[in-house]
């Protein structure tokens, strides 16, 4: 937009505000949306708020929450339209929006029932038009939308708009991307269970809004997010239309905002520091852009790239490519724990001490398997004393069918002396009753997601001794926000950086390796790494700590970048099965897109392409500094 004229603000087509973490975002948008119903509540006029659901605004419901408790803040003149409802729900199921926006919001706060409105997902398939063309007539009545809050789905939707959504498009039922019901699949317990259809405002609607706010957390937001806020305006990704409203903004976490040009290439935009951080950063760009590998990028590829400012430090691109290929070179270790007895000035690792003890922390079972079995091996063949720790039990990713299986067995066995097996045989008929009176979408009872974590529990134990760990040790935290949470409403409390916190006080490692640092911090994978930070700094100073490396592996919802790749433990082929056949003991769970390595292997192909020596698959790390 022309009034704008900083070099990022070139590439950033919707105003972009950027934040360090989530609650930050969510705090100065609820204190905006304070200060809105305040100046129209003084000019006696309602406001008008268009709402989300999804995990995306809870911490912003958390802070308006806070808000009405703390500061007496009231909605009883606020009028709220929410943005879609899954099609065919009841408002009483447990993933209804009607649902969730009662427990996340609308039960806490002074809102007039009347002046709450959601599309009706029960209407039955002829009255849809009618409802549709009713949500929109409300919305006018009303006077429109003051402030509308937006998520963004991985398909780029806004709303339930999926690819194909016109600009003028108004509330209407759709069919649900399989993207958007891959990613539900969580909530609904299986990919199967997820709505087909949702009755969803249409972007026309949405931008009839006077003032918008795009909120994304987290690195898998990050792609999808560059493409609609730098991207051309297209019906492939309707939160792009945002770009030509008047006042619309985007506000992101590190996270989200990590594909932005400002943050990917810096130096497009005049403002590369080069450190040497930056310079590997720029050099491996600009050696996959020319597919070139790294030996052999010329000046002027560098020159018409933005980078002879760094040309120039260098004085020619032999010797900054040298520089940094050496660099890259020296991120493969088949050492994870560091090479006893070796010179480790370059190496990711130190030599000393040796052994090692490791902690390895998995958020859900599978995620250490996923992403680091085959160092894991390593570590173990090495001669390190190697200590996992499930964080939490997984429970919620494991079907009813698989507990209704083991109940079976259980069962079949104790009537086989029914007097001496009594109270097995109450057990399993007791599981077998609360999974039918729960039907599908039911809230499980402790008890049931108790034997549901044992099952994975097994399943983890399984693939961590294939993998050589000694089963003494084996630890499981269940960590309460997630025994006590379900997905997207997850809940961090003190408790569980104490967990944490004992188990890091008790083994006092050398090398901690943990995932979820730039994940969505309502994920299992951010909840768990928070608990991780705040008992890593609530013991800061110990001096253990100043000993320890951290190490974070890629969760199935991160990425690396080549330059971001501080350890790459390279796999042969044979590694790399032994690493799936660990992946496979997980029966009860497996994202199928991560069976069969490809991502080792894509890693592998990139550090080939660079120039650097060529492996079967390569697992990946970063160190983590607090
Ligand atoms: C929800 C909605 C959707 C979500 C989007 C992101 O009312 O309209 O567009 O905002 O799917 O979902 P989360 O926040 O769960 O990542």
């Amino acid at each position: 937009m022309s009034a704008r004229t900083s070099p990022a603000e070139a590439f950033e087509k919707i105003p972009t505000v950027l934040f360090g973490h989530a609650p930050e975002a969510a705090a100065a948008l609820a204190r905006e949306v304070r200060d809105l119903i305040l100046a129209r509540r003084a000019a006696g006029r309602p406001t008008v708020l268009g709402l989300a659901t999804g995990s995306t605004p809870v911490p912003f419901y958390r802070e308006l929450i806070r808000l009405h408790k703390e500061e007496g803040l009231s909605f009883h003149d606020v009028i709220t339209f929410n943005l879609d409802e899954y099609y065919g729900l009841e408002r009483t199921h447990r993933e209804s929006y009607f649902r969730f926006m009662q427990e996340q919001l609308f039960a806490h706060i002074d809102l007039q029932p009347d002046n709450i409105h959601l599309p009706d997902g029960t209407v039955p398939l002829d009255e849809v038009f009618a409802h549709c063309a009713a949500y929109e007539a409300a919305i006018e009545a009303a006077g429109g939308v003051d402030l509308q809050i937006l998520g963004i789905g991985r398909t780029g939707h806004i709303g339930f708009n999926e690819p194909g959504s016109s600009r003028d498009s108004l509330t209407r039922l759709l069919p649900l991307d399989p993207l958007t019901r891959l990613d539900a699949a969580a909530d609904f317990l299986g990919g199967e269970n997820v709505p087909r259809f949702a009755i969803t405002m249409g972007v026309g609607t949405i931008l009839r809004a006077r003032k918008l706010v795009m909120m994304a957390w987290g690195g898998n937001k990050a792609g999808i997010i560059a493409k609609a806020i730098e991207g051309p305006e297209t019906e492939a990704v309707s939160a792009s239309f945002l770009q030509s409203h008047p006042d619309a903004r985007a506000f992101l976490d590190k996270g989200a905002s990590s594909a932005l040009t400002r943050i990917r290439l810096p130096w497009l935009v005049g403002r590369a520091e080069w450190t040497p951080a930056e310079t590997r950063r720029a050099v491996l760009w600009l050696a996959l852009k020319e597919k070139k590998p790294v030996l052999k990028l010329r000046d002027n590829e560098y020159n018409e790239h933005g980078m002879a400012e760094l040309l120039t430090r260098y004085g020619n691109a032999y010797h900054l490519n040298i520089e940094v290929f050496n660099r890259q070179q020296q991120t493969i270790t088949g050492w994870p724990g560091g090479k006893p007895n070796a010179d480790d000035t370059s190496r990711p690792e130190r030599a000393a001490p040796f052994p090692k003890t490791v902690l390895v922390l998995a958020p859900e079972p599978q995620d250490d398997v996923l992403g680091m079995g085959s160092t894991i091996e390593r570590l173990v063949t090495q001669g390190h004393d190697v200590h996992i720790c499930y964080m939490t039990g997984g429970d919620l990713r494991v079907t009813d069918a698989e507990a209704i299986r083991f109940a079976r067995v259980l069962l079949e066995t104790a009537e086989q002396d029914s007097d001496l097996w009594k109270e097995q045989i109450s057990y399993a008929r007791g599981i077998l009753s609360e999974i039918e009176t729960k039907g599908p979408f039911g809230d499980p009872p402790a008890r049931l997601r108790h034997l549901k974590a044992l099952i994975r529990r097994g399943e983890a134990r399984d693939a961590a001794i294939s993998l050589g760990v000694k089963p003494s040790q084996i630890r499981f935290l269940d960590l309460p926000f997630y025994t006590e949470g379900r997905y997207r409403q997850f809940r961090l409390s003190p408790q569980d950086a104490t967990a944490t916190g004992s188990v890091l006080a008790t083994l006092r490692p050398h090398q901690i390796y943990i995932t979820g640092a730039s994940a969505d911090p309502s994920s299992v994978q951010g909840m768990a790494f928070a608990a991780f930070r705040s008992a890593w700094d609530a013991r800061a100073g110990h001096n253990w700590q100043e000993h320890c490396r951290i190490w974070l592996y890629r969760s199935h919802q991160s990425e690396y970048e080549p330059h971001e790749i501080q350890m790459a433990i390279p796999m042969s082929p044979d590694q790399l099965s032994q690493k799936l056949s660990a992946v496979q003991k997980f029966q009860s769970h497996t994202l199928p897109d991560l069976l069969d390595g490809e991502r080792n292997r894509h890693t592998a192909r990139t550090y080939d392409a660079l120039g650097t020596a060529e492996y079967e698959a390569i697992e990946a790390f970063r160190r983590w500094k607090s």
